[in-house]
């Protein structure tokens, strides 16, 4: 179903990459209640169109990422609200790091808070050189609620999880690429992120599909299971025979996704 959004941008392009934009330039693209409601929204639109190969996740304007939960709405949560809004942040973003589609995240300047939160949901980022991330909700007397103190440490060990959370002070792109939480810094964020996705779809699409699955499973008690099931899944299919063969042949495969 197609919906009308007005706090983010959802545009599918000829290559079949889903541009998903939060889109609140003059606050910094900042993630209140109704941006958070439309990402939803989006996101079933993107589950359920078999055109959307892989999505593009940034933000609009030419200042920030994302810079923040929206400060305005948090200062008004209570106890209840608080867990409630931070086990909405949750979900929503759980629901873009389970997408069966590649999500790559372009991280252009600001990318805090629930910002740095919703980066840290896709699968891969990609950094302008003017990135700043950080996690600053201790300096508003908070914690990171929308999956941040779970998510940086799997990125970026604990150590610098602590460092960055208890501190609350950010961090530049060349510090993001040397602790792995961004996995690229380059002068044209975008553009690397659309050649990385173009390259991730010349491959087998089953295989893109069950390698983000299996790498979901990663420290799980049923990791190495899922990772064999997955394995021998895709030798049934049409694809491993036509990758095999291409290669055998020396010819560049044509997949079909079967
Ligand atoms: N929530 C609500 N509004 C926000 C916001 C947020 N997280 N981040 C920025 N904005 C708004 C500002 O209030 C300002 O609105 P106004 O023009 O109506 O006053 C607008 O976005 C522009 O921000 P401004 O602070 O003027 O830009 P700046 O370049 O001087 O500073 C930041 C940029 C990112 C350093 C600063 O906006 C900031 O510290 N934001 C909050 C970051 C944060 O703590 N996020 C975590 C929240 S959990």
């Amino acid at each position: 179903m197609a919906h009308t959004y007005q706090t983010i941008e959802l545009k599918v392009d000829d290559n079949s990459i889903a541009h998903l934009t939060i889109n609140r330039p003059k606050k910094l693209n900042a993630l209140n209640n109704q941006v958070l409601d439309e990402i939803d929204l989006a996101i079933d639109t993107i589950e359920m169109d078999s055109d959307v190969k892989a999505i593009l996740l940034k933000g609009a304007g030419d200042k920030a990422f994302v810079a923040g939960a929206d400060i305005s709405e948090l200062a008004e949560l209570d106890g209840p609200g608080g867990e409630e809004a931070s086990k909405k942040g949750q979900t929503i973003f759980d629901r873009i790091e389970k997408l069966d589609k590649p999500v790559v995240a372009v991280v252009d300047g600001y990318a805090l808070g629930g910002g740095a939160e919703l980066a840290m949901a896709a699968h891969i980022r990609v950094a302008s050189e003017s990135a700043v991330i950080g996690l600053p909700e201790v300096s508003l007397g908070l914690i990171p609620g929308y999956g941040g103190t779970q998510r940086l440490p799997a990125l970026v060990g604990k150590a610098k999880a602590f460092e960055m959370i208890l501190t609350g002070q950010p961090i530049k792109a060349d510090e993001a690429l040397s602790s792995g939480l961004v996995n690229k810094v380059t002068d044209n964020a975008e553009e690397a992120a659309q050649s990385m996705i173009h390259t991730i779809l010349k491959n087998g699409p089953v295989a893109v599909l069950k390698a983000l699955q299996a790498i979901r499973a990663a420290g799980s008690p049923v990791g190495f299971e899922t990772e064999a099931t997955l394995f021998g899944e895709l030798c049934e299919t049409e694809d491993f025979k036509e990758g095999t063969t291409a290669f055998m042949e020396k010819r560049k495969p044509d997949f079909s996704g079967k």
